[in-house]
């Protein structure tokens, strides 16, 4: 039988993947030496199949710990291993923007597709290319959405909200939250202009609107797949302000919210701040683990 195998910082999250698919759980133990070296402990023995499930939130030391934690468990014997990583790391880095710098997303892809015979992950951050396995060749690459556990839980919260994304990328979960109840839905056009300085507009450089939304007491929900800085999505709720609506929400899927973010947002009187749990944060409301599970379970039949 498949053994799921979780890390402390991902106890919570993998043992309900476990309890989903009536799988067997253990824990890999980690432990830091003085030195900043990490010495690894896997359990005593292992079947076959395994599933390492832990995010890849803060990867530096993470990656280090799963090459390690894989190496060690084909050595006893193990032939196949699944890594889920809600998060993925490194995804965001596609193409060298300025010479010399290494395009990180295919160096760990490559890593990722050398020690794991698949890899599953939710709404991962590709920009220019279209799927998860041309980041991760050679592998069996499965790229989730977490748009439907969205749409489910906004459903309970509000009756006909509109769905705002604050960037053209955003229109696929945008679309997607809102097809199955046919709420409204448009986004915005964002301009980066460093890590944390970004303008967001709801309308053209004349002022018109993408489409014609009133909203004007309405509940507004801003959906985005990562919140990182969270600056982008406090330029959409200045601009949205404008409009007077009755409430304004933020749901993401990855939530980092760094330095202020939650605060600025709170400040601006963001009614709700919402994430999955794909990474843990105080923001979590809703889990894309059951989305996760039903992908092992097609995997396997
Ligand atoms: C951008 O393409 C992404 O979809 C997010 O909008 C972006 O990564 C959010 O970053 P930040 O929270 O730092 O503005």
């Amino acid at each position: 039988m498949t053994l799921i195998l979780a890390f402390e910082d991902y106890y919570a999250q993998a043992e309900k993947l476990a309890n989903c698919l009536s799988l067997p759980i253990k824990q890999v133990n980690i432990h830091q030496f003085p030195d900043g070296e990490t010495k690894v402990t896997l359990p005593e023995t292992l079947p076959e199949k395994i599933i390492i499930c832990r995010s890849l939130n803060n990867p530096n030391e993470k990656l280090i710990e799963l090459v390690i934690t894989a190496t060690a468990a084909r050595n006893q014997g193990v032939t196949h291993i699944t890594l889920i990583a809600p998060y993925l790391c490194y995804m965001r880095q596609d193409i060298a923007f300025n010479k010399g710098e290494a395009v990180s997303q295919k160096i760990i892809g490559q890593m990722l597709s050398d020690y794991f015979d698949c890899v599953i992950t939710v709404d991962p951050h590709l920009h220019r290319i279209k799927s998860l396995a041309e980041a991760i060749p050679n592998t069996q690459a499965i790229t989730l959405h977490a748009s439907q556990a969205i749409s489910a839980f906004l459903q309970k919260k509000f009756n006909q909200p509109i769905i705002l994304g604050p960037d053209e990328e955003s229109e696929q979960w945008a679309k997607a939250i809102a097809a199955p109840h046919h709420w409204q839905y448009n986004i915005a056009t964002k301009q980066r202009f460093s890590d944390t300085e970004v303008d967001v507009s709801f309308t053209n450089n004349k002022g018109v609107a993408s489409k014609q939304l009133d909203l004007a007491a309405q509940d507004i929900v801003i959906v985005d797949d990562i919140a990182s800085t969270g600056k982008t999505l406090v330029q959409a709720v200045i601009e949205l302000k404008k409009q007077k609506p009755k409430s304004i929400s933020v749901i993401v899927t990855h939530a980092f919210f760094v330095d202020s973010a939650i605060v600025e947002l709170t400040n601006l009187g963001v009614n709700n701040i919402w994430s999955s749990d794909s990474i843990p944060h105080p923001t979590n409301a809703f889990s894309i683990i059951d989305t996760i599970a039903q992908q092992v379970k097609a995997n396997t039949d």
